[in-house]
């Protein structure tokens, strides 16, 4: 680097047009948003975290509030735009720092985050080539390293950041692909998926549906994930597993296990030790689809309901989930990075060999995007400033609030609790019919009181039949036994309320 004394002076530009940048841009980007937020705070919030009214009555606020779906021909100036959309997103949208929001894995973001993350929006800088932005590519080196390293790999591991845990699957599922075809002799880039005959991918009954998304977009079809079935703590049997691989055809390639640290609707966490030896036992690809239960790692207390993550070849992590970041903030840990070679690519405009033989280089080579956010900027920042402990308290004041919400559900004679809790989810429902469940949870949607999460479930035995039930997924560390109890109270009025009119209808 060129000492300060000697550098040359910026060249001045004479536009006027207000730039977002990491120099002047920022003040200006700083000045917008204070401006922004200024138009904001005279908005009227809903006192709830939605806006009261129906799907209708919301949505159409807004589009008349944007006007005619036409791009206007002279525009209002960036002050009226960005007051016209910070007062819609705060009258209209929704409030997740609002202790009754508790329906989906979307907590409320880290102030620190967000704001790290408009730095690097400011900056437009993309991880794929070094000569797009520097600084992102050894902060998310950086990032990968500190995950790796928390998640128990080695030195060898690599990972790249994706735009969600979805991605993160579909990315993991492609690399056991190819993996495995290179083992057989065969080049999937070159040869196509149909040399490889007949793949098939195993996850529990519960695996998120990113698993059967990436296998038909994979070219492997839908036919090829194989569902095991869960015991009663919704966890994968290793038992069905062993049976199901031992049932394949002949013609079948057992090509990955895909075990789920931290189930989409329960938290549950299948044994991945277990899956691990069964998965080794066959040449299988071991993925662990931690996009909930990963930050599990983060809390002393809670750290061992994920053991044996170390033993994956690859892990999704979403710290937009447990991690309190804005989306995206998804992660594919892969044991070795060895695995990432299908992806390579050599592009003259890009990364011409000899820039990188003398370091000009970039992650292109892990990604299946080619200009993509430093989203691990805002994720290096936050974990800078709480630390691993930091975050893991957070963690622990939610699963306590589960805890509290499971004692209390458990009871009230009005209310089933399904499953207790686990992470940070309790699943339970309104003595009555599924109608009803599902009906008390629009009512509330509709009110803008509260909201819940909705699934279905066996109540007691894994093979019953399924009920419609309500989930609280509590990601908020502000709220307080109080807001669970309140919150307990207004599900309880309300399926009151319902049935009272079930009753008169
Ligand atoms: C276990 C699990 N895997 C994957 C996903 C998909 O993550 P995303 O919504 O970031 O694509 C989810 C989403 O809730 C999930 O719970």
């Amino acid at each position: 680097m060129l000492p300060a004394a000697e550098a040359p002076p910026r060249p001045r530009t004479t536009s006027t047009i207000p730039l977002a940048g990491t120099g002047e841009g920022l003040a200006e980007v700083a000045a917008a948003l204070a401006r922004a937020v200024g138009g904001a705070s005279t908005a009227r919030r809903p006192s709830g975290p939605l806006p009261a009214g129906s799907p209708q009555d919301v949505l159409g606020a807004v589009t008349s509030r944007l006007g005619p779906a036409v791009i206007p021909g002279t525009g209002v100036g960036p002050d009226a735009a960005l007051h016209r959309v910070a007062r819609l997103l705060v009258e209209q949208g929704i409030d997740l720092t609002h202790p009754f929001a508790a329906a989906h894995l979307q907590p409320p973001p880290l102030a620190v985050a967000v704001a790290a993350d408009a730095l690097a929006g400011a900056s437009n800088a993309s991880q794929d080539t070094y000569d797009s932005g520097p600084a992102g590519i050894a902060v998310e080196r950086w990032l990968v390293a500190a995950l790796a390293n928390l998640a128990g790999f080695e030195k060898r591991a690599d990972g790249v950041l994706t735009p969600g845990g979805s991605l993160s699957n579909l990315m993991a599922i492609m690399l056991a692909r190819d993996t495995v075809a290179r083992r057989l002799g065969i080049d999937i880039r070159t040869d196509g998926v149909a040399a490889l005959g007949k793949p098939v991918v195993f996850c529990s009954e519960l695996a998120h549906f990113s698993t059967h998304r990436a296998c038909a977009v994979l070219g492997l079809g839908e036919a090829a994930v194989r569902a095991v079935p869960v015991d009663a703590d919704r966890r994968m049997r290793p038992d069905a597993l062993v049976e199901m691989l031992a049932g394949l055809n002949a013609d079948e390639i057992p090509l990955a296990v895909v075990a789920t640290a931290g189930t989409t609707d329960f938290g549950s966490v299948d044994p991945l030790p277990e899956i691990c030896e069964i998965a080794r036992e066959h040449g299988m690809w071991f993925h662990a689809d931690a996009a909930y239960g990963f930050g599990a790692l983060f809390s002393d207390r809670l750290a061992p309901k994920v053991a044996g993550l170390q033993l994956a070849d690859s892990i999704t992590v979403d710290l937009h989930k447990i991690g309190w970041q804005p989306s995206a903030a998804s992660v594919l840990l892969v044991a070795d990075g060895t695995a990432f070679s299908s992806l390579e690519r050599q592009v003259d405009y890009l990364n011409p060999a000899d820039d990188g033989e003398q370091g000009y280089d970039g992650l292109l080579g892990v990604s299946l995007q080619t200009t993509r956010r430093p989203d691990a900027v805002k994720v290096a920042t936050t974990l800078l400033a709480y630390g691993r402990t930091g975050l893991g308290s957070m963690l622990d004041t939610c699963h306590d609030l589960a805890l509290h919400a499971e004692s209390r559900i458990a009871a009230e004679p009005e209310l089933e609790l399904v499953a207790g809790a686990n992470l940070t989810t309790v699943v339970f429902r309104y003595r009555g019919s599924d109608e009803l469940n599902g009906a008390l949870r629009r009512d509330l949607l509709r009110s803008g009181q509260a909201l819940l999460g909705r699934t279905s479930a066996f109540p007691d035995e894994p093979g019953s039949p399924s009920v419609t039930c309500l989930k609280f997924t509590l990601l908020n560390p502000n709220a307080g036994v109080d807001d669970i109890d309140a919150l307990i109270d207004l599900v309880i009025s309300t399926g009151r309320k319902l049935a009272h009119q079930e009753g008169a209808a």
